[in-house]
């Protein structure tokens, strides 16, 4: 990959990455259409990484669809998708002894409930930049946290690759597409949408000027048990900036929500900008 990739920048060209874990669906190809017009070969990774699972998570269930995802990419004309195997990336029994730690974003919201899910994230998204050595790498707003950890990552390891983002694709009723949402049976896809709703909802209370962060979040909490989820990982309100706990002179607030239908853990974002 690293060879083929060399050859092009030898020749001028401007290389991109998308890094997936495949099941592609249009949030995925939103990212892809985006970096296209911007880069002249386009390299999108398929890698379901284990190191970003913990142990009682979906790794074996999470879905894979190798062939459907390589006949959408070839229909776009990517120029490679690189998809190495779990051995291929991590030779010899033992995972990788070198980690990538940033304290100050994981250890809340996400971080909290999956120990040690950014740091495995960090290590995957480092070497894939090490192995395609794009020029530019874009990740979706969809995984919110996610891109603030890759964007700390790169500027305070000097990585020499800038990071795009791109818009949350949703379903028509709202709901955030996700390789995930194909756990849920048909009555919790009826009550999915709710998290977006509920998350809209605590945005527009914020623009109408509220500031009982404490009082909107618990509402948002109620509002999804309410409509069936089983259970409220965090409903938060927080800085766009770092994630922090806002102070009150912010431009930009984000609010962030997981939930669980059944096994199935949904996450959702809404920014809001503030005239300050
Ligand atoms: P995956 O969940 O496959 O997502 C790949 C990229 O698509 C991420 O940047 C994610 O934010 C984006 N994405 C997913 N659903 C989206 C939606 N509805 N709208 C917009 N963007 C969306 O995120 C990962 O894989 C992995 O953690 C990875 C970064 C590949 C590292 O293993």
């Amino acid at each position: 990959m690293r060879e083929r990739s060399r050859a092009w920048r030898a020749r001028g060209e401007r290389i991109g990455l998308v890094p997936t874990m495949g099941n592609l669906h249009g949030g995925h190809l939103e990212l892809v259409d985006r970096l296209a017009g911007e880069v002249d070969r386009l390299v999108v990774s398929i890698f379901v990484n284990p190191l970003q699972f913990g142990p009682d998570e979906d790794y074996d269930s999470y879905p894979r669809t190798l062939e459907a995802d390589l006949a959408a990419l070839e229909e776009r004309g990517v120029a490679a998708a690189f998809a190495p195997t779990a051995r291929e990336m991590y030779p010899g029994a033992e995972p990788p002894r070198t980690g990538i730690d940033v304290p100050a974003l994981t250890g809340t919201l996400c971080g909290a409930s999956r120990p040690g899910h950014f740091a495995g994230v960090a290590v995957v998204v480092v070497k894939l930049l090490n192995i395609i050595e794009p020029d530019v790498a874009i990740f979706g707003r969809k995984d919110y946290q996610q891109l603030q950890v890759v964007r700390r990552v790169v500027h305070d390891l000097d990585l020499p690759v800038a990071i795009r983002d791109g818009p949350v694709v949703r379903e028509a009723d709202g709901l955030a597409l996700s390789s995930r949402n194909s756990y849920l049976a048909p009555e919790q896809r009826r009550r999915a949408p709710a998290l977006y709703a509920a998350l809209c909802e605590l945005a527009a209370a914020l623009r109408d000027g509220r500031r009982d962060l404490a009082a909107l979040e618990a509402q948002g909490r109620e509002r999804l048990l309410a409509a069936g989820f089983d259970a409220v990982d965090y409903v938060a309100v927080r800085r766009c900036e770092d994630l922090a706990e806002p102070r009150g002179d912010e431009a930009c607030l984000v609010c962030l929500g997981a939930a669980y239908l059944g096994s199935a853990r949904l996450i959702d974002n809404v920014e809001v900008a503030l005239h300050v």
